[in-house]
C-alpha cells in the first residue's frame, strides 16, 4: 500500500490543521509500515487507538473553531466527522471479532477518507477561518 506524502494542495490554510492532518498521514503511514513489518498485533492495535483518539482531538478542534466564528457548513462538518468515527468504530469492533476484515482494507478506507476530507471539505472552511488566524 502506499504511503501518505503531504503536498501543499492538502493545506487549509490554517497552521494548527496543517499540522493535526500532518500528523494523521504520519500515524496512517506509521501503520502501512507495521502492517508490511509484520509488527506485533499489540502494537498495531495500540496504534490504531492512538489514532482513532487524535482523530477525535482534531475533529474537537475543528468543529470547536468553525463554532467559534460561526461557520455556516458546520452541522455537514459534523455529519461527516461522525460518519467517520462510526466507521472506525465498527472496524475496530470487527478487528476484535477476527472477523476476516484485513487491516489493509482498514487502511485503504482511512487513508481515502483523510485525503478525501482534507481534500472537500477542510477546503471549505479554510478561506473563511484563515481570515481570523495568524
Ligand atoms: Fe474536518
Amino acid at each position: 500500500m502506499q504511503v501518505l506524502v503531504w503536498e501543499d494542495r492538502f493545506s487549509v490554510g490554517i497552521r494548527q490543521f496543517d499540522q493535526h492532518h500532518k500528523i494523521l498521514f504520519e500515524m496512517i503511514n506509521s501503520l502501512i509500515f507495521a502492517q508490511e513489518d509484520k509488527s506485533d498485533p499489540n502494537v498495531i492495535k495500540n496504534t490504531m487507538e492512538q489514532l482513532r483518539s487524535y482523530t477525535l482531538f482534531h475533529f474537537v478542534a475543528e468543529e470547536a473553531m468553525m463554532k467559534h466564528f460561526g461557520f455556516d457548513g458546520l452541522d455537514e462538518h459534523i455529519e461527516e466527522h461522525e460518519a467517520l468515527l462510526a466507521h472506525v468504530i465498527s472496524y475496530q469492533e470487527r478487528i476484535a471479532n477476527n472477523d476476516g476484515v484485513t487491516l489493509e482494507e482498514v487502511l485503504e478506507f482511512l487513508a481515502s477518507w483523510l485525503m478525501d476530507h482534507t481534500l472537500g471539505l477542510d477546503q471549505l472552511y479554510g478561506p473563511f477561518l484563515s481570515r481570523y488566524s495568524d
